[in-house]
């Protein structure tokens, strides 16, 4: 038990990478608040986590992260029923494919509103909480988007690149106050995100250009969430792991497969 009664909150945890990091950081001890837009689903995975062990809390509340007022009553509700906050992960995200020239303004706008100031507000509401405590853990969800561009995503990849600089200035700006913070930035994931996002070819020909062969999991994403936030990473802050199989490591340059085939 590396997370014995510390409160969790993971903002986008009704589904994938946030749903199976919310049983993650539970199984580890942590009482966790799941919140989302899908209040539904956030429900669903709190009530799943309190079933399979009764004596974990799991609590779920609504948020929409593009609107200051529900992150601020999400603050509020944690404040008030669950306590002090020591972690909090930032896993909501929206995505699509939208060519440059296909792109409104009204696309871009709730592109940036979620996937950037989303984490301006999250950030701002727990962390104001955990600089005062002297103490917490964030951990944001870029993308390998946050650290080189996807054609057809210049939205998604202006908003992740966004969310790393943010990640690495809030990290110098509050490593004094023994506040941590980094960022995840996951290749190719099999959640629903991913799968309504690509097509069948897509992800069959973006597999066969991943050295290691294999898509990540949501549970091996969440690993590396629990090592973020765990003892084990206690000197880490500011950093961007790419959790990836090895993609940004290699250029397409460097790549043994034709771009072009
Ligand atoms: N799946 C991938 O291949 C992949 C790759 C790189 C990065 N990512 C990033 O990882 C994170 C998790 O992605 P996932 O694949 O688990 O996605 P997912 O779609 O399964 O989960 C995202 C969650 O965000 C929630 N959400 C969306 N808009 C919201 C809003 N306005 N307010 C509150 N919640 C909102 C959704 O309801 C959903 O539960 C995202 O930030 C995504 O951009 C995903």
């Amino acid at each position: 038990m590396q997370l014995l009664d510390e409160v969790a909150v993971i903002v986008g945890g009704s589904s994938g990478m946030g749903a199976a990091t919310a049983r993650r950081l539970s199984a580890e001890g942590a009482t966790v608040v799941v919140a989302d837009i899908d209040e539904a689903g956030a429900k669903s995975v709190a009530h799943s986590i309190q079933e399979d062990s009764p004596e974990r809390k799991a609590f779920s509340h609504y948020v929409d992260v593009s609107c200051p007022e529900s992150v601020s009553q999400l603050r509020q509700f944690v404040a008030d029923q669950v306590g002090p906050v020591e972690i909090l992960v930032n896993t909501f995200g929206i995505a699509e494919f939208v060519p440059m020239l296909e792109l409104t303004w009204q696309t871009w706008q709730r592109d940036i509103s979620v996937n950037l100031s989303g984490f301006f507000l999250t950030c701002h509401a727990f962390g104001s909480q955990m600089v005062q405590s002297g103490r917490g853990k964030i951990v944001n969800f870029g993308s390998s988007a946050s650290l080189s561009g996807v054609p057809g995503m210049v939205h998604y990849t202006a908003s992740k690149h966004g969310v790393l600089g943010l990640t690495r200035a809030l990290a110098v700006e509050w490593a004094k106050h023994n506040v941590r913070v980094n960022c995840i930035c996951p290749g190719a994931t099999t959640t629903t995100m991913m799968l309504n996002a690509t097509t069948e070819a897509w992800r069959k020909q973006r597999k066969r250009r991943i050295p290691t062969g294999q898509m990540s999991t949501p549970e091996s994403q969440a690993e590396v969430v629990l090592f973020l936030v765990s003892s084990a990473s206690q000197n880490l802050t500011g950093a961007a792991i790419p959790t990836d199989g090895g993609s940004q490591a290699m250029t397409a340059a460097t790549s043994t497969e034709a771009l072009w085939d």
